[in-house]
């Protein structure tokens, strides 16, 4: 499939989403995050690819969603058409591991977009915020949910109600971001990242994605009763035995995703 606004590529069990669209800061249309999904449903339904890294530019992963596009709406286009983020749920739907790589501006609906993602991997030139308050608008595609989760309540007040940006080094402190790297070197360990993950059992991967993601969906008990039963059923994978076969022997494990 051929992309407008998007690139794809492929390395080794990796699947790379490129967002293309550098004369608007990679602002976000219907069609960039259509295209979003279509290469998420391409990766997820093909048997070789383990995990998905999502990045944007040097500038900006997403300066947010298109402003000019959503200029003129009214409350009944925004309504009855779900606008804007009809089709943005197809990121956390995703049951392979996505993580986002992000330089630059990351604001509004590109903030979101990476807190989709299951983890952030920022470069030192990253700038997070929810500026919509400037815009007469709110988050709308989770930051009010997500941020508050992530980073605490009063940070996700403070940045959603003044509009102003947290720098990597302030990101990684609040726990935004998983690590920092120099921007020069950000794709590289975002790839070293997604390549380690997708050499261990794809499914096992997928099993701790799903068990970590229930821990906000669920009181504790239940999150403990649903990884307890989770962790039961991976003794039932062929890499199970295969792993630990591999450390009884002294020998690297070979996964076979079953
Ligand atoms: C449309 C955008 C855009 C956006 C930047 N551009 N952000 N176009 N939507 N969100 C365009 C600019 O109009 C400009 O186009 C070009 O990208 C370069 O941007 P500049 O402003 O000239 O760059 P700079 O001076 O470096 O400033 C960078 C910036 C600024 C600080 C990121 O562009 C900015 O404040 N952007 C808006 C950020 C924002 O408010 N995001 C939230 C959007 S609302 P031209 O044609 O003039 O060169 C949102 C709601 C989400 O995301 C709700 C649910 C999804």
């Amino acid at each position: 499939m051929s992309y407008e606004l998007i690139i794809t590529e492929t390395r080794g069990r990796v699947g790379l989403i490129t967002l293309n669209r550098p004369k608007a800061l990679n602002a976000l249309n219907d069609s960039l995050v259509d295209e979003i999904g279509h290469a998420l449903d391409a990766y997820e339904a093909d048997e070789n690819i383990g995990a998905i890294l999502i990045t944007g530019s040097e500038k900006a992963f997403a300066a947010g969603a298109d402003i000019g596009a959503m200029a003129e709406f009214s409350y009944m286009d925004a309504y009855k058409g779900d606008y804007i983020t009809r089709n943005w749920e197809r990121v956390k739907t995703c049951r392979k591991p996505v993580i986002a790589a992000v330089a630059g501006f990351a604001l509004g609906g590109g903030c979101e977009l990476a807190m989709m993602c299951d983890f952030i991997i920022a470069a030192d030139s990253a700038k997070f915020g929810q500026p919509e308050v400037k815009l007469g608008i709110l988050p709308g595609a989770g930051g009010t949910q997500r941020l508050p989760r992530a980073v605490s309540k009063a940070k996700a007040m403070d940045m959603c109600l003044t509009a102003r940006f947290m720098d990597a080094a302030e990101a990684e402190r609040a726990g935004l971001v998983s690590r920092v790297v120099p921007a020069d070197k950000l794709l590289e360990e975002a790839f070293a990242a997604a390549e380690t993950i997708a050499g261990y059992s794809l499914p096992v991967v997928m099993m701790i994605k799903e068990s970590i993601n229930r821990a906000f969906e669920s009181s504790l008990n239940e999150g403990l009763l649903f990884e307890r039963r989770v962790f039961h059923s991976s003794f039932a994978l062929n890499d199970q035995k295969e792993g630990m076969a591999a450390f009884v022997a002294k020998r690297k494990p070979v996964f076979k995703h079953n």
